[in-house]
């Protein structure tokens, strides 16, 4: 069987990113390490993938942004922080809806290497090593933001999931609050598994707090309306609501609605991610707001940079979210409406 890139690299202990940038003379490699790589390539009668070559030496000035979904309102802002960078820079973004499917993520991935894309920013958490490796060995450039899984690959923009979500329970405690639920997103995702750490983080001190008071809502509307069934079924006297996104938390305020319940003044709300839509629902919504659009600047320019250095370091930047105080947790309403 013809040796791999990843033979190459365990044969001469170093990672694949070094036998590339050997493989392509691109990027800093000192003089021993060069040796090492050429004397594994020699001893395995490597023959370095022509495509890869082929793409080292290609600039289309495109680059390729993979979304789970443009349609949900976390998105487009980061969508658009992406495309402003890139068009300052010269680039052309080309974006993908993978639906949070692993086999859509590399089947894209597969199709824009031989678009000879420049680079690819992806929201994921179903690629695994040997799927960056492959990117590694093709000479694409890519970077992850807002949900990534934990391989120390690449470069990471996320945010302080975990901080927010206990801001969260905090300002719902600080504004009167007795019993706390937390609606919860996909644990398969960083995001969603980080928030709900922040929620017990806290919860777990307080006298009321009991498992039952954690409820999955999938990070779509209808995932929060079902959520306000489950939880009023089992704590008809809770009195505050934290959801996992603010799609949910809509969800909740219709939900509560619904059962006639009023918000702030029975149930406080609080969502998390700081869309447009948390301005325009009636109570407005408090939130934990992330910087959606600066996440997709940074991405860019993090991008550009790796295309233009040929680097392949690991990093993670964590950047900060914030409270935004709205009706949906007015703490003089809730305390005179009991
Ligand atoms: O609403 C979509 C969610 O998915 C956001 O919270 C964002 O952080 C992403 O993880």
């Amino acid at each position: 069987m013809k040796a791999t890139i990843r033979d190459v690299a365990k044969l001469a202990g170093v990672s694949v990113a070094t036998v590339s940038r050997v493989m392509n003379q691109k990027g800093y490699v000192n003089s021993e390490t060069e040796q090492k790589v050429n004397k594994a390539m020699q001893q395995l009668k490597f023959e370095p993938n022509q495509m890869a070559r082929g793409l080292a030496g290609k600039r289309t000035k495109t680059i390729a942004l993979i979304l789970p979904d443009i349609s949900n309102p976390f998105f487009p802002g980061l969508a658009r922080g992406v495309e402003d960078i890139a068009q300052n820079n010269g680039y052309t973004v080309i974006l993908c809806n993978s639906d949070d499917m692993g086999v859509k993520e590399r089947s894209y991935i597969e199709v824009l290497k031989k678009k000879y894309i420049d680079g690819i920013i992806f929201a994921t958490n179903n690629l695994v090593r040997e799927d960056l490796e492959r990117m590694e060995e093709a000479q694409i450039p890519f970077v992850m933001l807002d949900r990534a899984p934990n391989m120390e690959s690449g470069c990471v923009i996320k945010v302080d999931n975990f901080g927010g979500a206990k801001a969260a329970v905090e300002h719902l405690l600080n504004v009167g609050c007795k019993k706390i639920a937390h609606v919860y997103g996909p644990q398969e995702l960083t995001t969603a598994k980080e928030r709900l750490a922040g929620y017990e983080e806290v919860a777990k001190q307080q006298s009321w707090y009991t498992p039952t008071l954690m409820i999955p809502g999938d990070f779509t509307i209808d995932g929060g309306i079902k959520a306000v069934e489950a939880l009023l079924g089992k704590h008809p006297d809770l009195d505050g609501i934290f959801a996992g996104n603010d799609q949910m938390a809509v969800g909740v305020l219709k939900g509560l609605k619904r059962r006639g319940i009023s918000v702030p003044g029975q149930v406080a709300v609080c969502g998390f991610d700081g869309v447009n839509l948390t301005e325009i629902t009636e109570p407005e919504l408090s939130t934990i707001a992330q910087p959606i659009y600066q996440i997709g600047e940074l991405a860019a320019n993090k991008l550009i940079e790796r295309i233009n250095l040929s680097s392949t370091h690991y990093e993670t930047v964590e950047l900060g979210v914030s409270l935004i105080v709205r009706e949906s947790t007015r703490k003089s309403v809730m305390s005179g409406s009991k």
